[in-house]
């Protein structure tokens, strides 16, 4: 059970009522907003007390060294790291002659509430300077929905108790100071003040600045713009210098005057631009948002807002909790992705620094899948981001002596950014992950461009890559040896289930897609022998399994290794890796994060159609008690096989820990930036898990299944133009056709069709029982 919650439970919001200085850091990440291109952590308007300052755009970065002790072939020699950019959040405020800052003085009341629905978070707080005059401080925060480089506050103060003056300096800040040393002092080094001053600017109550990266050569432009609105007089005034913009304003205000200040930030970013170019581009942003005003802004958000959750929303009764973190988490992976428009969507979006702002595997598996069936012009997006850095995985390919292409496992541009080889370069799997998400958003939606302009290319290179990472052994079955799967807990494995199933799927459908676009294949050089190779590879891929114990084997031998000592595993040695030498945490039994168990989500026809009904349940059974969930990207995929196997009290509880990753802090490291893939996979739990949705080739199936908590589970789905409603209850389902032509899907194992005439209604047969299957000591996930 969650205790002590920082949060109101409520089913649209998240709302904070108390200031705790000391989990600043954490509320900066969870009322973080942004676009998907501008990122604002949730810092406070003032900008301080801060736990850690964040402007982010995604894709601005800097490079700095990447050190090795021992030296060896093909490390990647600098790493990239996303930087603070220009904040154009701050809005300081004196108060008579003292500065508003919540550390001094009085806090009298204090609320901030990130509203779901309109997009915006709202703050509200009444404060008594340590002088004594209080004051009443009203803001509203949006990085919108609709104009991808605007983001804009109004900041309203109003005096409680006597005659005050009030003085509001609205900035742009460049190279704020970063709290606490940032790891390596190289590094450190190099991130220290990162934007080398371009140009700076302040006419009346329009501000800008550019700035360049030093090394990475990326141009930053942010602009300003203010409508103030306060008694006569108040009177304003504006400056810059190389590093700050500022316009002052100040006046003299009656208790019940209020003084109100709407600012506009408009951001840009560049490799190639000019100068002047930049500065163009976000003085015609903030152009297009006066156009549209405040108030047109926030409108704007809401009608966005509306269309998303009428496509996306997902309704649970019987858990409040959940309820609200499904919604937080669908709000967030909206905002991660919605207008990356061509970038990444890094593992934290762009609510902080963590994992160096970088890009994982968690963008194809966890985050695309919600994507798909929700948003998925963003999805296409992504995917088109992928394709544009085929140069530089073509190029570590052939760097590593490989064909087609290697994607990197970490990065923001493009190229490796991993500097530890074993858990980096050998993850091949991120190729497959990539694959399999191209393969998902071109079924899932019937878009035919896209399969000719990225997917096919996408596969193409993948799975040349593929071929050549496996060879044939001499009875012809086909092994991909020496990689690392999801399970980072066992490394430079022969033939992992996982990768082997993903890449075989990635091998036929990039043979499948080249024949459907024969033009386009021969264009990238594919021939008939060559596609032919692919579905050789694939089908004598070799899937090792232990016929003695009747499971699937992690990787070939992982059932022979010694079983890790978990009773000797104290709770506090958890993460293991912190505790533990990877050395022999490779050589043992024990699982870092879902892997076996995944592919049984990812690659579930395999398993159906080669193995009897039972095998899903017996490796569920065997790897349970081997997996430690040292990685948060691991209940939510344990939650989705719980469910499908009949454990939906386990699955449960799975979901909630998926779902409450940052709204409980459940990692101690929710100041770092949010989990987005945890937070997809609170959907991927409800959806994947609960509602036993599946795609199977070009339809949807469902084997819906509610745990005892729940008393009716409801979702919407995209698929292929039409717009689905699935609602379940404790012993039937019931299918609507909210718009679109009729569909063909599957409930537990039988065909139907929605169309408009109306929902249709089936019963959920029962599941069968089976022995709860056990965690390792201390690993059980919190029972609710
Ligand atoms: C996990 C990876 C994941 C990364 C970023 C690691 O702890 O093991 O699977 O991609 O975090 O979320």
């Amino acid at each position: 059970m969650i205790t002590n919650r920082t949060y109101a439970v409520e089913p649209w919001a998240v709302r904070e009522t108390e200031l705790n200085l000391d989990l600043l850091a954490q509320s900066e990440s969870v009322f973080a907003l942004s676009n998907g291109h501008v990122g604002w952590r949730g810092n406070l308007d003032e900008g301080e007390p801060h736990g850690l300052p964040g402007s982010y755009l995604n894709g601005v970065y800097e490079l700095h060294p990447l050190p090795y002790a021992e030296a060896g072939y093909g490390y990647p020699e600098s790493g990239q790291t996303v930087i603070n950019v220009t904040n154009g959040k701050v809005l300081r405020l004196l108060v008579d002659d003292e500065p508003f800052d919540l550390r001094y003085g009085r806090l009298v009341k204090h609320e901030r509430t990130l509203d779901l629905r309109r997009g915006v978070l709202e703050r509200f707080c009444e404060w008594t300077s340590p002088a004594g005059s209080t004051v009443r401080v009203r803001s509203t925060r949006l990085v919108s929905l609709t104009q991808r480089a605007i983001a804009a506050v109004s900041y309203e103060v109003e005096p409680l108790d006597s005659k005050t003056r009030v003085v509001i300096q609205s900035e742009l800040v460049a190279n704020e100071s970063l709290p606490g040393p940032n790891g390596d002092p190289r590094t450190a080094k190099a991130l220290k003040s990162p934007l080398q001053p371009e140009e700076d600017m302040a006419v009346g109550p329009r501000l800008r600045l550019v700035h360049r990266t030093r090394t990475s050569g990326l141009r930053v432009a942010v602009a300003a713009d203010h409508v103030v609105d306060g008694p006569e007089p108040t009177s304003t005034s504006s400056e810059s210098n190389t590093d700050v913009a500022r316009l002052t304003v100040t006046s003299v205000l009656e208790p019940g005057q209020r003084l109100r200040v709407q600012k506009t930030v408009a951001h840009g970013w560049s490799g190639t631009r000019s100068r002047p170019a930049m500065s163009d581009q976000v003085e015609a942003a903030l152009a297009a948002a006066a156009h549209s005003g405040w108030d047109g802004l926030v409108a704007e958000q809401r009608a966005y807002l509306d269309d998303f959750w009428g496509r996306a929303d997902v309704e649970v009764d019987g858990d409040e909790e959940i309820q609200q973190a499904v919604r937080f988490g669908l709000f967030h992976v909206l905002q991660a992705g919605a207008r990356a428009e061509q970038r990444a969507i890094p593992a934290k979006g762009l609510t902080g620094s963590g994992y160096d702002g970088h890009a994982f595997w968690d963008t194809e598996m966890f985050v695309l899948p919600v994507l798909t069936y929700t948003a998925p012009k963003a999805v296409a997006e992504a995917l088109r981001w992928r394709r544009d850095t085929l140069p530089a995985a073509r190029d570590r390919a052939a760097q590593l002596g490989l064909r087609g292409a290697a994607f990197p496992w970490r990065t923001i541009d493009g190229s490796e950014g991993s500097a530890y080889w074993p858990a980096g370069t050998a993850a091949f799997h991120v190729n497959a992950d990539i694959a399999h998400a191209a393969v998902r958003y071109a079924v899932a939606t019937g878009d035919a461009d896209f399969e000719r302009d990225t997917g096919l290319e996408l596969l193409v290179e993948t799975a040349r890559l593929w071929r050549s990472l496996g060879h044939h052994d001499h009875h012809g079955t086909f092994h991909i040896d020496g990689v690392t799967g999801p399970d980072e807990y066992s490394a430079i494995a022969d033939d992992n289930v996982y990768t082997n199933l993903m890449a075989r799927a990635n091998l036929l459908a990039a043979a499948d897609m080249c024949e459907r676009h024969p033009d386009v294949a021969a264009r990238f050089g594919v021939d008939d022998e060559e596609s032919a190779a692919w579905r050789d590879a694939a089908e004598a891929v070799h899937i090792p399994y232990n016929h003695e114990l009747g499971v699937h084997e992690q990787h070939a031998g992982f059932t022979r290794y010694q079983r890790w000592d978990f009773t000797r595993t104290r709770a506090d040695q958890y993460p293991l890796m912190l505790h533990f030498p990877y050395f022999d945490l490779y050589r043992k039994q024990v699982i870092k994060q879902a892997d076996l168990v995944l592919a049984m989500y990812t690659c579930g026809r395999f398993f159906d159609e080669y193995s009897d009904e039972e095998q899903v349940a017996r490796n569920f059974a065997y790897y349970e008690p081997l997996t430690v969930r040292d990685s948060s990207l691991s209940a939510c995929c344990q939650a989705v096989v719980a469910a499908q196997t009949g454990h939906l009290r386990l699955a449960y509880d799975y979901t909630a820990e998926a779902a409450l990753m940052d709204l409980a802090d459940l990692e101690h490291n929710t100041r770092d930036g949010l989990h987005i893939a945890s937070l997809a996979g609170t959907w991927m739990a409800l959806v994947a898990g609960f509602g036993g949705t599946r795609r199977e080739e070009d339809h949807l199936s469902f084997t819906p299944r509610l745990p005892e908590k729940f008393s009716r589970l409801a979702f919407r789905l995209q698929f292929r133009g039409r717009c689905l409603r699935v609602e379940i209850g404790a012993d039937r389902a019931t299918y609507t056709l909210l718009s679109g032509s009729p569909l063909r899907i599957r409930h537990h194992g039988k065909t139907l069709t929605v169309n408009g005439d109306g929902p249709v209604t089936r019963a959920i047969p029962a599941s069968k029982p089976r022995p709860a299957p056990e965690q390792p000591p201390h690993r059980r996930p919190n029972a609710r």
